[in-house]
């Protein structure tokens, strides 16, 4: 990323001399990396300022250029906030939504969207359908690509947010059968403030109405002058992701089983949240979310400031609500009040896992004794 703070410092939106060009040069090559890396063609990426703009993007987008066909949506009670605010504004606005639910903590299934009521809630208004593809609280991954041929076999476009999947599962938009798909780099170890919107261009064409209007770029769907070294540093932080996978993968299960087993030999009353640790194709490998029994998680986290964990969502951690993701598995709102959201990722190491077991331990200890003689 560093040259293009410097010296090849030219806008990629100026056609006219060499700085322009070398810089746009730059913006080309990672449009390529990242279109290939989810099965895509560079003209279907849009570059934006992250998962959020790009969630935006896509289901305001469709839903005002659809509006004469229909103006319902489907999306799901455990989406992130980032899906979930647009679609109220949305419903505020005049389109209608409907948010299916997921299976409850008592089922296998638990976390997956039941696609007899996907079906059940498509209506012939329905425009789009948003489903995402791995959840960022307790890691579940959707099984899209039924519910791609669900949404096909309807003619309904099928948008996904798959910022916690790209780098960490293999995402193929083919596979997946997504007309749109949002991610972003900083959850890949790239730099923050820039993501991408998948977008198809054939079979069908997706349209899409503007959210910015302006300078023109990326073919009018997003004006504004381009984050070329964050653009750079995206496509590097993905191919890396891309290459470790299979080894971080494997890597990062082993640590999530070191820390989830210690836990629960260290402490009682523990109980994991989202679908179990030994199916690696339903829960993402570096996601363990866990209630402490009798334990105020917000609490527990603010004892252990040298700990990075959250509670609830971490984009969300200003608001005190309880995580709305738990809340629509069934759990009883005390646990999700005690529950604690743990992400391992490539720089963690066994030693960090086992600093985590030890001072979790001993502050659920002493924050049980101290509820006890309050
Ligand atoms: C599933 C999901 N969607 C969207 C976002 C928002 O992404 P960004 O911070 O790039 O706007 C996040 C961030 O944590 C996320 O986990």
């Amino acid at each position: 990323m560093l040259p293009y703070w410097t010296e090849t410092y030219g806008n990629a939106g100026s056609t006219s001399h060499v700085f322009g060009w070398d810089a746009q040069d730059a913006v080309d090559t990672a449009r390529q990396i990242i279109a290939s890396a989810i099965g895509a063609s560079a003209r279907e990426i849009v570059f934006t300022s992250g998962a959020t703009e790009s969630n935006n993007l896509a289901l305001r987008g469709v839903a005002q250029s659809n509006r004469r066909q229909g103006g319902h949506i489907v999306s799901v009670l455990t989406e992130h906030k980032a899906v979930l605010d647009p679609l109220n504004r949305l419903s505020r606005r005049g389109f209608e939504v409907t948010l299916v639910p997921v299976a409850p903590c008592d089922r296998e299934e638990v976390g997956l969207v039941d696609l007899e009521q996907l079906r059940d809630a498509i209506r012939t208004d329905t425009c789009l359908v948003s489903v995402m593809l791995v959840n960022n609280e307790i890691g579940v991954i959707q099984q899209i690509g039924e519910i791609g041929s669900v949404c096909r076999s309807r003619d309904i476009l099928l948008h996904t947010d798959a910022t916690q999947a790209v780098g960490k599962i293999p995402v193929d938009v083919a596979d997946l059968g997504v007309d749109l798909m949002s991610f972003s780099a900083h959850k890949i170890y790239g730099p923050k403030g820039v993501g991408a919107l998948y977008v198809r261009r054939r079979a069908p064409r997706v349209r899409l109405e503007p959210q910015l209007d302006g300078g023109g770029q990326e073919r009018s769907l997003r004006a504004g002058t381009l984050n070329v070294a964050g653009i750079v540093g995206f496509a590097r932080a993905l191919s890396l992701c891309l290459e470790e996978m299979q080894v971080e993968n494997t890597r990062l299960w082993q640590l999530r089983q070191r820390l989830f087993t210690g836990l629960c030999r260290a402490v009682d009353d523990l109980s994991l949240n989202g679908p179990a640790l030994e199916t690696p194709s339903r829960r993402l490998v570096g996601n363990l979310n866990c209630s402490f029994a009798g334990i105020d998680g917000e609490a527990l986290m603010m004892s252990m400031r040298d700990l990075a964990v959250s509670s609830g969502s971490a984009c969300t951690s200003t608001n005190p609500e309880p995580s709305h993701v738990l809340r629509a598995l069934g759990i009883s709102d005390d646990l999700v009040r005690s529950s604690l959201r743990f992400g391992l990722g490539r720089f963690n190491t066994a030693d960090e896992v086992d600093f985590a077991i030890e001072l979790v331990s001993e502050t659920v200890k002493r924050l049980r004794r101290m509820n006890r003689l309050s």
